[in-house]
């Protein structure tokens, strides 16, 4: 096969896969520690899906009221539904004020307080006092831009760097041994056509999610979840795909993201009887309640007949009756995105809003280092050598069941760093490669070169849009046994039809077709062990919501899903056990109870 693709090698320390808020962290970092790092991307780095982050990123700054990063492991807790790593939880929270504080020195160019100070504004889950407080303002903001100036001010501090960036390459798969270790990453250069097997002691994943399973998102069209595809198809698990985040707040009928940074400046949802509903489910928190309360109420509202519009399908976001030099200063993005998505003037109108997909809980299984683990001879914690992942490819898992909105800022770049400091210690810089087997690419070149000359009966937009509309309508805010039964058996024999797969284009330059072609084939994966993880899991915890399993059922479910995806198209399920227990003493495990806003 590599005489039909020849290939070129390079030999690296570490190549992180992604160039996003975490991979471009974890890369600064690996350079910082002296191991000679490569960042292989789709994209260019400042297009990654990080630039659309919206209201801001979590971190106990203190600057608008008191704050401490215990409270906020509480609040991360509760709303992971108790499933969350409380190790993880932990270190995150606990790093998160460094983590904002060196953006800051970065140049990171945050929103101001009078006195100078980072601005921090109320997020949905955030409290104080455990919980029994006020709201906390702790999701540092820059406008509702922040994503857009975290990004670029990591990818020009990258440049200060001795990194070499791979840009516009599409990783293939990973290559692996006989032993399981991870040896490299295969990657097609997008302008030529050329093949390059990157070598590294370290491989991290930073790809994202895969919200492109679904037909109405808030991610960005390359959002396909490549690095999860790769993993499925190296024989590794991913864990708790059953947890996806509908976002309360997307524009209706253009699944753009509303921040939840206007409910926190103030903006509240109605219904189409004038009704600010959220009282009612959520009496203490209201608007702010964590994002699964509030997509779940919404869609009560819209199914008991109380929605807005012509079809009574949705639900208006207030913020006419804000001050509009505020929402200038602090919303300007929101502001033209409903202008140019909804025909709206925020200061005259509300927008029509409805839960729209946002963000995966689910990934490839971490610990706090960014290792990636496995069940291996009965230790639920074995590591993976030789590769990594972080971001929102990752479950490492500090989200359990509901991600708090601005939790996924701080986790890109806390892990981003943790990945790097673990590389420091156990990577010795320029030790030698071992040597790979001489038929080592072969599968993936095998699979490149199927899809680049599959002649079936559908092309590739097709498929994909049976995929994203099985996944809307089975694998939604609500699910029933019956939905996801169906939904299983629909989902399969979507990926059944990737063999009657139509490509047009044979080249292998800018070769768009067969790109959407591979995605697709790494996206359909993680949409059939999703169904089948939800279909598995009775019980409703977090964004997993069953009608036919209404409460959290700790006794049984209080355990993270693996889900194998098997060469035979079908899915083998296993359990790791939650992290019931914290790093230091500095705070004692958070015991489950109720889950009430
Ligand atoms: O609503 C938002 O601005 C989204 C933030 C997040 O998902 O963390």
């Amino acid at each position: 096969m590599s005489e039909a693709y020849p290939i070129i090698e390079h030999k690296y320390d570490v190549v992180v896969v992604g160039a996003g808020g975490a991979g471009l962290r974890a890369t600064m970092g690996m350079a910082q520690a002296g191991l000679k790092t490569a960042a292989v991307t789709k994209v260019f780095p400042t297009r990654s899906h990080t630039v659309a982050a919206q209201g801001g990123i979590s971190a106990s700054l203190g600057n608008m009221g008191e704050d401490n990063w215990q409270w906020h492991m509480y609040d991360t807790v509760k709303g992971s539904d108790w499933l969350g790593d409380q190790d993880a939880i932990e270190y995150m929270c606990r790093e998160a004020p460094a983590a904002v504080l060196e953006l800051e020195q970065f140049g990171m160019p945050f929103s101001r307080t009078e006195e100078g100070k980072i601005y921090q504004r109320a997020f949905g889950g955030m409290t104080t006092q455990f919980g029994e407080g006020p709201a906390a303002q702790r999701t540092c903001a820059a406008a509702d831009r922040t994503g857009h100036a975290m990004l670029h001010t990591l990818y020009s501090q990258s440049l200060k760097y001795d990194t070499d960036f791979y840009i516009e390459y599409f990783a293939l798969d990973l290559i692996m041994d006989k032993d399981g270790a991870c040896k490299g990453v295969l990657c097609l250069c997008l302008e030529d056509g050329t093949l390059h097997l990157f070598r590294s002691h370290m491989v991290v994943l930073a790809t994202g999610g895969f919200g492109r399973a679904y037909f109405s998102c808030t991610s960005a069209h390359t959002c396909t979840g490549d690095g999860g595809g790769m993993v499925l198809r190296a024989g590794l698990p991913l864990q708790d795909m059953e947890f996806t985040q509908f976002h309360p707040t997307g524009i209706y009928g253009a699944g753009c993201l509303i921040t939840e940074g206007v409910r926190g400046e103030g903006g509240y949802l109605v219904n189409g009887e004038g009704e600010r509903f959220m009282e009612r489910y959520a009496p203490s928190a209201k608007d702010l309640a964590s994002r699964d309360v509030v997509s779940r109420s919404m869609t009560m509202e819209i199914r008991e007949g109380r929605g807005v519009g012509g079809r009574k399908d949705h639900i208006y976001l207030h913020l006419d009756h804000l001050d509009q030099a505020m929402i200038e200063e602090r919303l300007p993005g929101i502001s033209e995105s409903a202008r140019i998505f909804a025909g709206v003037d925020v200061n005259k109108e509300p927008i029509p809003v409805i839960p729209t997909v946002h963000y995966n809980m689910g990934g490839i299984p971490t610990n706090y280092h960014g290792e990636v683990v496995d069940l291996k001879d009965g230790n639920p914690d074995a590591v993976v050598p030789g590769l990594m992942a972080v971001g929102e490819a990752a479950c490492v898992s500090v989200h359990g069941a509901n991600r708090l909105g601005s939790n996924s800022l701080i986790d890109l770049v806390v892990f981003g760093r943790a990945a790097a400091l673990r590389a420091k210690d156990i990577i010795k810089s320029g030790e030698a490669h071992s040597p790979l087997a001489a038929d080592a690419c072969d599968e993936s070149l095998g699979r490149l070169d199927k899809f680049r000359n599959a002649k079936g009966g559908q092309s590739t937009a097709q498929i994909r849009d049976k995929m994203q509309r099985v996944m809307q309508d089975d694998c939604a805010v609500f699910r029933t046994g019956e939905s996801l039964q169906a939904g299983v058996t629909k989902i399969n024999e979507v990926e059944k039809q990737m063999t009657d797969i139509a490509t047009t284009d044979r080249s292998l330059v800018w070769n768009s077709d067969l790109v959407e072609t591979l995605e697709l084939d790494n996206l359909i994966r993680q949409a059939v062990v999703s169904m089948t993880a939800a279909e598995n899991r009775k019980e409703s915890r977090g964004a997993h919501a069953r009608e036919d399993f209404p409460d959290r059922d700790d006794e049984n479910w209080m355990k993270h899903t693996l889900t194998y995806h098997t060469d035979a198209g079908g899915v083998k399920l296993d359990y790791r056990p939650v992290h019931d227990y914290t790093l230091t003493d500095e705070i004692d495990y958070i015991k489950p109870k109720a889950r009430v806003y």
